[in-house]
């Protein structure tokens, strides 16, 4: 395989799965990605949850501000060097009525939580059968469904595995619907993807691409491992870098980056997220320069999301250049994915 050189530009990238938070967490978060990454798809998981028009513009005026503030105190990126793509959380019973105002205010996403499957879902959806008007507003209006595919009383491994036959019946009901089944984590969860209509889409994450059970659970408990879906099996593994080095463009980035402050983590019932923004970009860089390309790492991270959602592609570039450094112990309160590793890409210029 050949290495890449010193300096390496591609297109900058999205993140079509991202979590910001509000308030402090968001201030100290969002810089993060706006480093990196042109857009990002933001969860609406917030509380209280982003599921009308009026919430949603708030919002992604928050995420601007944040983004601004950061900026405007310590570097030069510019305010608009970063888009904030809406979503918004669907929940038993939403009409038509409302999905047509998110569309308005600019919503490309909904997202489907079923309930009690991850953080702040206890509000989320027991069968899809409770949002058809929705999901029909939804395919007429081209807004994509977000699916966190798990089945929340099946052994936790197995439950990506066991929503699959919901997921399958979404798709035979919406034939039209484009949906993401998001942060694939398992053999089935890949495989439902390449086997499943042109319009079923999946993100990969960087620490299922990257981690498993080991690194979770196999030595001391690392709760900064601690995701939902969990991560799994090395065959599990092996199958989500494979769908990420096959350049099928229905795979496509999103880090599913979710920070909690520490003391969330760290407890009896620790919250579940993976804090990776400030390293996934990097250490994509270093996998794809091992086991890929240039061109499928750009793909993958730059285009393959942007199509699928219909989005043109960015036109702007980022430079990065091989220079180890250390991950940051903390950010504020909140611990990053791979803490105290060595990275081997830092950011040169992004234009
Ligand atoms: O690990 C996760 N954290 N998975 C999710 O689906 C939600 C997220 C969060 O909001 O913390
Ligand atoms: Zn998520």
């Amino acid at each position: 395989m050949k290495s890449f050189s010193d300096k390496i530009s591609i297109r900058k990238p999205d993140d079509m799965h991202l979590h910001l938070r509000q308030g402090e967490i968001l201030k100290v978060c969002a810089p993060e990605s706006a480093k990196w990454f042109q857009r990002a798809m933001i969860m609406p998981n917030t509380i209280p949850p982003i599921i009308n028009s009026e919430r949603l513009i708030s919002y992604r005026k928050e995420i601007e501000e944040a983004v601004f503030y950061r900026n405007n105190r310590e570097s030069n990126i510019p305010k608009e060097n970063f888009t904030p793509l809406m979503s918004f959380k669907l929940y038993p019973g939403m009409k038509e009525e409302e999905v047509i105002k998110l569309s308005k205010a600019g919503a490309v996403a909904g997202k489907l939580y079923p309930e009690g499957s991850t953080t702040n879902s206890e509000d989320g959806v027991k069968s899809w059968k409770q949002i058809t008007e929705a999901l029909s507003a939804m395919s007429k209006l081209g807004i994509i469904l977000a699916i966190h595919g798990e089945k929340p009383d099946s052994f936790v491994l197995d439950r990506e595995k066991d929503y699959l036959p919901e997921l399958f019946q979404i798709i035979e009901h919406y034939p039209d619907l484009k949906i993401v089944l998001e942060h694939v984590s398992s053999v089935e969860g890949v495989n439902a993807v390449i086997n499943g209509p042109v319009n079923l889409g999946g993100t990969i994450t960087i620490h299922h691409l990257l981690i498993t059970l080991d690194d979770l659970l196999g030595g001391g408990i690392n709760p900064h491992n601690f995701c939902k879906p969990v991560v799994k099996t090395p065959k599990d593994r092996e199958a989500i870098q494979n769908a990420a080095l096959s350049g099928n463009r229905k795979f496509f980035f999103g880090s599913d980056s979710a920070p909690h402050p520490e003391s969330l983590k760290i407890k009896t019932g620790g919250n579940a997220g993976i804090f990776s923004a400030p390293v996934a970009f990097p250490l994509l860089v270093s996998f794809f320069e091992k086991n890929g390309s240039k061109e499928l790492l750009e793909n993958f991270t730059s285009r393959y999301g942007a199509e699928f959602y219909n989005l043109p592609l960015n036109s702007s570039s980022i430079t990065l250049e091989r220079k180890e450094s250390k991950v940051p112990e903390r950010f504020s309160d909140i611990v990053p994915f791979m803490a105290g590793a060595t990275i081997e890409w830092d950011i040169s210029t992004s234009e």
